[in-house]
């Protein structure tokens, strides 16, 4: 799956004059420090060039896996429109775009991310390019999302990896709370990722939630 023709271009003109030997020595580390589930009380995206490695090296596929959990969602529920989306861990704005195609009738999105580095990219690329009202919140979702309204679509996609695993069954039940609809969460597609995605799911059945897809 294609980025949309105005994020390829957002994501372009970003890394136009980014020295190729720093973006790859970003991206090796980002690379391992992804690899090795780090989780050191420090954000894999704190710096701006780790903002660039992510949208130059993940971003394609994040996006392409993103869309499809999207699509998957969309065949499983046809009549599903939603018109407000939660997402958190947002990143450079991945679900938002992916969202936003899917459901062109998408009116607001409140975007919830801890890296200051990430929300000023994802503010960027969406500055202008996609026709949704837009609120991105600085914060950490384990303990931010007091005050939020429920939204019809809540999702966190390639989040969960990176938070200690004590703190997710709290966060789950916090997202779940906030689901006015339907509630996404897209893992990676490693043993660890997927263990995590069998974990949440047992946690939402129980709490009376059914699976779509
Ligand atoms: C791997 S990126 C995924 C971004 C996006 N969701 C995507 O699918 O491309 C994870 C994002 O979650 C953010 N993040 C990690 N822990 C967080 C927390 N506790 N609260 C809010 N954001 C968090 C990171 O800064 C990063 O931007």
């Amino acid at each position: 799956m294609e980025l949309p023709a105005p994020l390829r271009q957002g994501v372009d003109s970003l890394l136009e004059k980014v020295p190729l030997p720093a973006l790859k020595q970003a991206a090796k580390k980002l690379s391992e420090r992804y690899r090795a589930e780090l989780r050191d009380g420090r954000l894999h995206m704190a710096e701006d060039m780790a903002v660039k490695a992510y949208l130059a090296t993940r971003l394609p596929a994040t996006y392409a896996a993103v869309r499809a959990s999207v699509g998957a969602l969309t065949d499983a529920c046809p009549d599903f429109q939603p018109k407000s989306l939660l997402d958190i861990g947002a990143g450079p704005g991945t679900m938002l775009w992916a969202t936003a195609e899917a459901w062109p009738e998408l009116e607001q999105a409140v975007l919830v991310e801890a890296s200051a580095a990430v929300r000023k990219v994802g503010q960027s690329l969406a500055a202008g390019a996609i026709a949704v009202r837009t609120n991105w919140i600085a914060g950490d979702a384990t303990i931010d999302l007091v005050g939020l309204e429920p939204a019809d679509l809540v999702s966190a996609t390639y989040v969960l990896d990176e938070i200690v695993p004590a703190s997710l069954p709290k966060l789950i039940d916090r997202l779940w709370r906030l689901t006015a609809d339907s509630l996404l969460i897209v893992e990676p597609g490693t043993p660890a990722g997927w263990q995590r995605i069998l974990v949440a799911r047992s946690q939402l059945i129980e709490a009376g939630a059914h699976v779509s897809a």
